[in-house]
């Protein structure tokens, strides 16, 4: 792999194959690229840690996106936990195949998704896989799965820096750019910081941060009360010099929708925080 500078390890951008590298694994990366070839936009969706938010953040993304009329897919690549069959209300669904390649599954109008728990496990059966073994379904996974046309791919990350989210940033070697998902704490921003250096070490380019749990909106009156405090992504991003998107309070709603399998910028009346989710939307889709 190349170093960078840096001492970071740069995406690679020649289909030529590599030292060290199985003419497997090279036939996997051109089959890659040649899949996405018809993807207008790729936009990954990564936090310094999971539980932030990540998972619905990315499948607000791509909803409001294909709302707005952005041929969109959803790829949920979290190996670990899979998050996004439940909030699609998509769980126990199985991706088909036709000869060699997977098919995503419908979504609505404008949404394909495609997601690792689509192959395998049920809800309660947690996936284990062991080092090689996960690098492998990563890439055969990126390699297999049949998009056809799309203005838009919104990519659920791997949460934090580790190998994971790093072997599929290199795979998707064209991506436009990633969304960061943070929480106000000063745990939470360190972590965040380490994803912002991950992206410049990747050369990817920051579309911008989300603040999630920032502050509780109360179901009633809709007042906003600062729990863990707020604003500490926003400072981060500042301190960076990388776009701020915005702010998304703790709503009771947007966790109840996503066990309801609706993500919240598809239920009818706006929950706090849903004009970012609209945003982020239009950033992804490139408007
Ligand atoms: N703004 C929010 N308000 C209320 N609940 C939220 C909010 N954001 C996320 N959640 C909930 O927090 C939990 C973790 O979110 P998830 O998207 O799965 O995180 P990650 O993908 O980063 O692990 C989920 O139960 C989700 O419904
Ligand atoms: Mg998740």
């Amino acid at each position: 792999m190349a170093e960078t500078k840096s001492g970071g390890v740069r995406r690679q951008d020649d289909l030529a194959k590599r030292p060290g590298e199985s003419d497997e694994q090279s036939a996997q990366r051109t089959a890659i690229a040649r899949r996405l070839a018809h993807i207008r936009r790729k936009v990954i969706v990564l936090s310094g840690k999971g539980g932030v938010g990540k998972s619905t953040v990315a499948a607000n993304i791509a909803v409001a996106a294909a709302q707005a009329g952005v041929r969109t897919g959803l790829l949920d690549v979290d190996i670990h936990g899979p998050s996004i069959p439940r909030l699609l209300g998509l769980e126990g669904v199985r991706a088909s195949a036709e000869g060699d390649h997977l098919l995503p599954v419908p979504a609505g109008e404008n949404l394909k998704v495609m997601s690792i728990g689509f192959l395998v496990g049920g809800r309660d059966q947690p996936i284990i896989w062991r080092g090689p073994m996960k690098f492998s379904m990563i890439r055969q996974f990126l390699a297999d799965v049949d998009w056809g046309e799309l203005d838009l791919l919104v990519i659920d990350c791997p949460p934090g820096t580790g190998d994971e989210p790093l072997s599929v940033v290199q795979l998707i070697r064209d991506a436009d750019g990633a969304i960061v998902v943070t929480t106000p704490q000063k745990l939470a921003v360190d972590d965040v910081r380490r994803a912002v250096t991950f992206c410049r070490e990747l050369s990817l380019p920051i579309l911008g941060v989300i603040e999630n749990m920032s502050g509780f909106a109360c179901p009633k009156c809709g007042e906003v009360s600062e729990v863990f405090g707020s604003g500490g992504g926003e400072s981060m991003a500042a301190d960076m010099q990388i776009p701020f998107i915005g702010r998304i309070p703790i709503d009771p709603r947007i966790s109840a929708s996503g066990d309801a399998g609706r993500p919240a910028v598809a239920e009818a009346g706006a929950v706090a925080g849903a004009e970012v989710f609209l945003r982020a939307a239009e950033i992804a889709a490139g408007r």
